[in-house]
């Protein structure tokens, strides 16, 4: 079969990238998110269709193994999380404080100190590893019991500006992005923050890791606003127009009411049905996090910051 030699090449390749380290994750990253823009885009169909499902078998093996790298980072503090919905709350909503990358340096730089093409720079770095809430939100939500299925619509819904252009999240960012000039592609995107997409992207389109990706999104809920009210001030800061600066704003207050909604319906009702998803929900949760503190630390090098 002339399938099986290139994914066996593939995972050798894999395989040799985690002896010789971030120089090939870095290859990886930009190969998965150039995959992931045309994977996730409507497309019209072609009789290419067999080197198509040659290309995804090997993409989602090196996707697989980037998942399954990261998990067994975060396997021992996600089994550490209560079994008992009350207990797992506690745990999960703790992570705010003593989650991998809160309270990370960079935010207080951002709002005191970063200069408007510093700032560029950072808001082009975000919109390069931007999945887009909305589909994730819309892709995780797939035969999930009723109650998680309902809020997980709410939160759509309100991602979509409630059914108002204008009010959409997505196209919000990307008015900040043209106030401040900012161009991103994959190849002006640093690979840490183009990991933190593919990692959210691996999450919402393999049902298999369902419940991580419900524990990754709802931490973002989580732990967002904490760090726009900083972009917000920094970007008052500069004097970008109130209304380009909305994106960051907004997040800054609504997410604290996505997140109490995501934790008490969605995240809730799931343990009541299944409670052996608890440890992949905190998994989700300490892998999207473990992303983000790697691009903080990136970002921070980038600016000459000393590490904190
Ligand atoms: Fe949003
Ligand atoms: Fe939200």
């Amino acid at each position: 079969m002339p399938n099986t030699p290139v994914l066996d090449r593939e995972c050798q390749a894999g395989r040799a990238a985690d002896r010789t380290g971030w120089e090939d994750m870095a290859e990886t990253q930009r190969r998965l998110a150039r995959y992931n823009e045309k994977r996730l885009r409507p497309a019209l169909s072609n009789d290419r269709w067999r080197a198509d499902l040659a290309e995804e078998q090997q993409m989602k093996a090196m996707e697989a193994q980037f998942v399954e790298q990261e998990r067994q980072a975060v396997a021992v503090r996600a089994k550490s999380a209560p079994g008992t919905p009350e207990g797992f709350m506690d745990w999960y909503e703790g992570l705010r404080d003593t989650g991998p990358g809160q309270g990370d340096a960079l935010f207080p730089w951002l709002a005191e100190t970063a200069s408007r093409a510093e700032m560029r720079w950072f808001i082009e770095q975000e919109i390069g590893g931007e999945a887009g809430f909305d589909d994730l939100v819309a892709l995780t939500q797939v035969r999930m019991g009723t109650t998680a299925k309902l809020e997980l619509a709410r939160n759509y819904w309100d991602e979509m500006g409630r059914g108002n252009r204008k009010a959409m999240h997505g196209p919000m960012l990307s008015a900040l992005g043209r106030a401040l000039g900012a161009r991103s592609t994959v190849d002006s995107t640093v690979w840490e923050s183009l990991a933190l997409t593919n990692m959210m992207v691996a999450l919402a389109a393999n049902r298999r890791y369902a419940y991580q990706s419900i524990g990754a999104l709802g931490i973002i809920e989580l732990t967002a606003p904490g760090r726009a009210v900083y972009v917000t001030r920094g970007l008052e800061r500069l004097g970008i127009p109130a209304k380009a600066r909305h994106y960051f704003a907004l997040h800054a207050v609504l997410d604290v009411k996505h997140s109490a909604a995501w934790n008490r319906e969605i995240i809730h009702s799931i343990l009541a049905e299944e409670p052996r998803a608890a440890t992949a929900i905190a998994e989700g949760a300490l892998l999207r996090l473990a992303c983000g503190e790697r691009c903080f630390r990136r970002y921070r090098k980038e600016f000459g910051l000393v590490s904190a």
